[in-house]
């Protein structure tokens, strides 16, 4: 086992090269206000809403709006999300908009007649779930923002408009988005016909301007019962789509209750179903409790087994026990009681992996359905806090980059394949050998099963930290690595993010370990059983921890992210 030679700061952990090949970084920090999020354009749009004396949710709210412009992969008008909100004042709450079922939906929908998943869960016009961003986005505003609702759409209507630099990490994301090529809509304006765009060049979207600017004049009901709403539904009846102007009209954001837990004395405040992430992160948490699984230090062999053993546990729950609250009874509590968490870490071998085919959901008369689902890697994340200590986690995405690939014509908005997030079959293993149970099945009005964890950590009464990633059913165990590597590894979070990470999943029965994970635990873990397969990521997780009076950011590094603070 590799020792953590010197345990407790990070500076202290740099020294310990054989926990991680991972560099030494300091995060950026500010003092009033921080805006961390996947495109750097988008982070400067919040921060200066914040300068301008906006709060955490305004700021929110307009990187929501121009993320959709500068990060078309997943930020959006036509997909969905979870915005998590913790006030200064304490008061918390979770905005579900995450996309649902058009009622003409059904639960086998996407079989072929030969019986098995056909792509069109993915692939054109059916594949879309009904938007929430847009309602999501209003729905804060009018409980928490403080700026005019147009004002918050203003930066991201001119960045349409007049256009924006494109980057390097843009350029090669349209270049290489395969189903942008599919659809002529979006073949012009991502593409330029062929043309394709270069570092350098401006990439304007008059189209979505004017969607932007007919919802920062009309509000959320433009885009759910006016122009937009009805151009959009025309659009899809003539291309065989299923959503409708009613499916629209009766989209709602739902107002949830937050799901918390505890760890070592921090409150942990997380996504609750239809996410499975929060209770992921709960249960991780909770089967780790006790083991001293942190022992040997970050990465290390002892820290990965428990930890990769606790997440095959909980994605094996996953697998049969969660889906859209409204539709399905979700087992929260006994899925997070001590007790059954204890007995889950009992049958974890210290000396061994679990082959995956020996640990089942674990609730007393689990039914293995076994119902199949596929999620993709592409989402996004970001975090704001304000001066006041308001801090807001927002994941919203088009599940696939750039969604289904398709743009609603003259809207100027890419579609949301979030569809496929549902269980298409039961019975057989997808393309990433995910498999699911009932709760997740298709119906008119529900929806799909998500991975995104947006979360925020309080220590006595006070914030900690806001952390979320996007990275398909990797989000769960990035965001709660990450949040481990701080609170029990002592990391900052920008070397926190930047620490290779790992992922396992219950089935297949693999165990991820992302380039530049120490060659010597890789062996070790092998030599314990589990097979092991490279990756190049595991999410992409941005975080912000208050460390006193200052706040510290961290990003991806390995992509094109930003820390914005002042
Ligand atoms: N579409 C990815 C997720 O919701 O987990």
């Amino acid at each position: 086992m590799q020792s953590r030679c010197c345990a407790g700061l990070l500076t202290a952990f740099l020294c310990c090269t054989n926990v991680g090949e991972v560099s030494a970084k300091e995060p950026v920090t500010g003092t009033h206000g921080m805006v961390v999020a996947q495109e750097p354009i988008a982070a400067d749009v919040g921060l200066e809403i914040l300068k301008n004396g906006g709060n955490a949710v305004d700021a929110a709210v307009a990187v929501g709006f121009a993320l959709a412009v500068t990060h078309s992969s997943a930020g959006n008008l036509g997909g969905g999300g979870f915005m998590l909100v913790r006030l200064a004042n304490g008061a918390t709450t979770f905005l579900d908009f995450r996309e649902c079922a058009p009622r003409k939906a059904s639960r086998d929908m996407y079989l072929g007649p030969d019986g098995e998943p056909t792509r069109d869960s993915i692939f054109g016009w059916r594949s879309s779930g009904v938007p929430g961003s847009v309602s999501g986005f209003s729905a804060a505003h009018k409980k928490f923002g403080t700026k005019p609702w147009a004002d918050l759409l203003a930066p991201a209507i001119k960045l349409a408009r007049d256009g924006f630099v494109v980057s390097e990490p843009v350029a090669e994301s349209l270049k290489s988005a395969e189903q942008l090529r599919q659809d002529p809509e979006s073949k012009r304006i991502f593409l330029r016909d062929g043309d394709y765009y270069k570092p350098g060049d401006v990439l304007r979207q008059p189209e979505l301007a004017e969607t932007l600017d007919r919802i920062a004049q009309h509000g959320a009901r433009e885009f759910y019962d006016g122009e937009t709403a009805h151009r959009l539904a025309a659009a899809m009846t003539a291309h065989g789509g299923l959503i409708t102007v009613d499916d629209l009209k009766a989209y709602k954001t739902i107002e949830r209750k937050p799901l918390t837990g505890e760890y070592k004395g921090f409150q942990i405040l997380t996504a609750p179903p239809p996410s499975a992430g929060g209770l992921g992160l709960l249960q991780i948490m909770g089967i780790l409790t006790g083991t001293h699984y942190d022992s040997d230090g970050p990465n290390s062999t002892k820290a990965v087994h428990y930890e990769a053993e606790a997440m095959r546990r909980f994605y094996a729950d996953r697998s049969e026990y969660m889906g859209d609250p409204d539709f399905y009874v979700v087992p929260v509590k006994p899925l997070l009681n001590p007790a059954y968490l204890a007995k889950r870490r009992s049958t974890i071998d210290p000396q061994h992996a679990t082959p995956s085919d020996l640990v089942e959901p674990g609730l007393p008369k689990a039914m293995n359905a076994g119902i199949t689902w596929y999620e993709s890697t592409e989402t996004t994340h970001y975090n704001v806090v304000d001066a006041h200590g308001n801090a807001v986690a927002v994941t919203y995405t088009l599940n696939n980059s750039y969604g289904n690939g398709i743009t609603a014509p003259g809207l100027g908005f890419l579609l949301n394949d979030e569809m496929d997030d549902f269980v298409a079959k039961p019975g057989a293993p997808n393309m990433f050998g995910m498999v699911g149970g009932d709760a997740n099945a298709i119906e008119p009005g529900k929806r799909p099963l998500s991975s995104m964890t947006p979360t925020i950590i309080t220590k006595n009464g006070k914030l900690f930290m806001a952390v979320g990633a996007p990275g398909g059913s990797r989000i769960t165990t990035g965001v709660t690595e990450v949040i481990l590597d701080v609170i029990d590894f002592h990391m900052n979070p920008q070397s926190a993010v930047d620490l290779p990470r790992f992922h396992e999943q219950w089935k297949p029965d693999i165990l991820y370990l992302q380039d530049g994970f120490p060659a010597a635990t890789e062996d070790a873990l092998k030599k314990m059983g589990y097979q092991v397969k490279p990756t190049e990521g595991v999410a992409r997780v941005e975080a912000i921890v208050v460390k006193g009076h200052t706040l510290e950011g961290g990003t991806e590094s390995r992509l094109h992210g930003k820390v914005a603070a002042y």
